[in-house]
């Protein structure tokens, strides 16, 4: 299935000189969501995934649903302030701004194998945060799925040592 014509180039969002993909038309079409879910679910299924851990906000509209396929955990990450329990923190740079994530201490337990999920990769900025956060509890990343890279903002080096999987790629 072409992901592509269901996703909405924005330009100047959220700031001048900023390209914005737009998946709410992918999120929104029941069949390219669904599609969108299994394939990613299907390329990890066989990789032993305890937890599926998400990025607030977007990263969660897809993280949830592939963890209910995988039939793993869900953990979410989240930006400052929102999570109740004792946090570790980190805070980070990404294509537009400065930005802070946190994760419950207690969301892992040493070993366990967690999928990173989020809904888009530019400079790997997020990415790399949350990887370090979820590793700092001592979990195993058994890799990261997006559904879109952008591939000129080179966020793939950022986590290169990780197993990375996505679904549609823009130059
Ligand atoms: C977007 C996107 C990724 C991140 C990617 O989230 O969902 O998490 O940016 O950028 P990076 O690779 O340069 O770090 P955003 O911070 O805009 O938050 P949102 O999901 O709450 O909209
Ligand atoms: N997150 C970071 N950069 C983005 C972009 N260009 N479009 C959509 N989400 C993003």
């Amino acid at each position: 299935m072409d992901l592509r014509k269901y996703i909405r180039d924005i330009p100047d969002f959220p700031q001048k000189g900023i390209l914005f993909r737009d998946l709410t038309p992918l999120m929104g079409d029941k069949d390219a969501f669904n599609y969108t879910v299994k394939e990613i679910a299907d390329h990890f299924r066989t990789f032993h995934v305890d937890k599926v851990a998400a990025i607030e906000a977007r990263g969660f509209i897809f993280g949830a649903p592939i963890a209910k396929e995988l039939g793993a955990g869900f953990v979410p990450i989240r930006k400052p302030g929102k999570l109740p329990y004792e946090v570790v923190r980190k805070e980070f740079q990404l294509e537009y701004g400065m930005s802070i994530l946190e994760l419950h201490k207690d969301a892992f337990k040493k070993g366990e194998r967690v999928l990173m999920i989020d809904d888009l990769l530019a400079t790997g900025g997020t990415a790399l945060a949350a990887s370090e956060l979820v590793e700092s509890l001592g979990a195993e990343i058994v890799g990261w799925g997006f559904v879109v890279i952008l591939k000129n903002l080179k966020g793939e080096e950022k986590i290169g040592k990780y197993h990375i999987f996505s679904l549609v790629n823009f130059d």
